[in-house]
């Protein structure tokens, strides 16, 4: 009789005979004996089948198996620290549930097109499976650290009848013939639900019409967004580093094995501890214009032309071992390292193309605008912790920010840069609470008075210096598992022009 489990459990198991329910994730055979990697969802196991008078009734089916097969198997468990996961079955039955046929993402590479087409499917392939486990953990961590500091959850409208983060980037619908708007952010709700709890947060999702394809925006994301009554600028900057700290560790506990097999350097991570830095605005504009900056990406630009000619010389030696190679496995190994290689290449390319253009707009950076995604990057490299830009010019900014009383050309505000060059993942500021004050904003940002009325009343009845931030978990689980582009850290990414499936 043999029990049935999940491979995460098969510790438990050693020595046992249990019954695994899965999918074949690869298969390898020869004459005699044959090797099933079965997933099931918590991990993946390889499965032994000796050709025997025992597994007479199945080998034949073993051998034949195609990828994502869905299967039960059955057999004996034997602890192997060399095995994936670490335990291995000694196989001694096997049923077919579903056999798969030419499921369509083998183990050659495929491009970034045709994987985000095959999304649904896409999720069991090993990395995307990692990213998204990261994802829950980060999720957990982000509820976790407001629920343990006495945050109450507010759960904020999606339907709105008001601009939130200004006008450029709402999603209107028809809400029985009236125009409302997909929320851009839960903030203003919060903010009236602060003065009822004092520390709230809300999390879900938002929209925004981002009109163009970066590896940083989405048009629909998640945010969590806490709300503090009775707080100024330097209170929320200290809870942003406090949260940031605890969801990193959080990750960094749980997932090292995941976030080395994803390729990232846990060094940058395990560096992260208060106090972050803090720069002014004008700091960080003074950087762009300075020497250190040019410096970085002119290095950039020897470091990437040396990889490229690298990969050049690469490509042409596989190109020969392709052509000469006697066996069929080395002309097939050869394609795919020279694929990889064209890809590295192509991507350097684009990338040492635009750095001229990244100096200009650095050296060039005007003041009164607002920091763009480049110069973000530049000011992240420059510092091996996140770093506070704060007091950005009211122009750039939210009509809600407070105006810095010292100087009124100024916003109190701040963003959140990660380190490494991820830019910001975390936006907030103190919120104007003096009725005249912000009134005069919303003109001056020329938003209809009426929609904001009730968000006026804050400041007529019992207001508060108070504020907040918001961080967008996809930015921050690209930073945190180092991947170039948001879209593969959430399960459907919605961008512009990809809406499927
Ligand atoms: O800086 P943002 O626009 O700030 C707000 O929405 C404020 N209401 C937050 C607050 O003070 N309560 O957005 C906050 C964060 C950004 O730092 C970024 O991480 C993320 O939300 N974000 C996006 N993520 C993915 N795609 C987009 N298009 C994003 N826009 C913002
Ligand atoms: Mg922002």
């Amino acid at each position: 009789m043999s029990t049935k489990t999940t491979i995460d459990r098969l510790c438990e198991h050693v020595g046992q005979s249990v019954t695994l329910q899965g999918w074949v994730h690869k298969t390898r055979s020869s004459g005699k004996i044959a090797f099933v990697i079965v997933r099931d969802g918590t991990g993946l196991c390889q499965c032994v089948i000796e050709k025997n008078e025992h597994t007479e009734p199945f080998f034949e089916t073993a051998t034949h198996l195609s990828q994502e097969t869905a299967l039960e198997i059955a057999g004996t468990v034997r602890a192997d620290e060399r095995a994936v996961g670490g335990h291995e079955l000694d196989t001694i039955g096997l049923a077919v549930i579903h056999a798969a046929q030419d499921y369509p993402i083998t183990p050659k590479p495929h491009g970034i097109d045709f994987l985000l087409k095959q999304r649904h499917l896409w999720f069991r392939s090993e990395r995307q499976y990692r990213i998204l486990r990261i994802r829950h953990t980060l999720v957990n961590a982000i509820r976790s650290f407001f629920n343990d500091n006495g945050y109450i959850l507010i759960d904020t409208p999606i339907f709105s009848p008001s601009a939130g983060e200004g006008t450029s980037t709402l999603f209107a619908v028809d809400y029985f013939g009236e125009p409302v708007y997909l929320a851009q952010t839960g903030q203003l709700y919060v903010e009236a639900a602060c003065l009822a709890h004092r520390k709230v947060y809300c999390f879900g999702p938002t929209f925004r019409a981002e009109k163009s394809k970066t590896r940083r925006h989405l048009t629909e994301f998640w945010m969590v967004e806490p709300e503090i009554a009775y707080a100024y600028l330097d209170d929320v900057i200290g809870v942003a580093e406090d949260f940031i700290c605890s969801v990193v560790q959080r990750v960094l506990s749980q997932h090292r094995a995941d976030l080395v097999e994803l390729g990232r350097d846990l060094a940058p991570l395990e560096a992260i501890r208060k106090p972050f830095c803090r720069l002014t605005y004008d700091e960080a504009v003074e950087i762009l214009h300075g020497p250190k900056a040019r410096e970085l990406l002119e290095a950039d630009l020897t470091q990437k032309n040396a990889r490229i000619a690298e990969l050049i010389a690469q490509i042409e030696q596989l190109t020969e071992t392709q052509r000469t190679a006697k066996k069929k496995w080395q002309q097939e190994k050869a394609a795919q390292d020279i694929q990889a290689a064209r890809e590295e290449r192509a991507e350097l390319e684009e990338q040492v193309a635009n750095i001229p253009h990244h100096i200009e707009l650095a050296a060039n950076f005007q003041w009164g605008s607002d920091l763009g995604g480049s110069d973000e990057t530049i000011i992240s490299r420059l510092h091996d912790r996140p770093v506070f830009v704060t007091h950005y010019p009211k122009e750039v900014k939210a009509f809600y920010m407070r105006i810095d009383r010292t100087n009124p050309k100024r916003v109190e505000n701040f963003d959140m840069l990660a380190p490494e060059g991820f830019g910001e993942v975390i936006g907030g500021s103190a919120r104007e609470e003096d009725y005249d004050r912000l009134l005069e904003r919303i003109r001056e940002d020329g938003l209809p008075q009426e929609p904001y009325e009730w968000y006026l009343d804050l400041r007529r009845y019992g207001s508060v210096p108070h504020g907040g931030f918001g961080l967008g978990v996809e930015r921050t689980l690209a930073w945190l598992c180092s991947l170039k582009h948001i879209r593969e850290t959430i399960p459907y990414p919605r961008m512009m022009g990809k809406i499927y499936p």
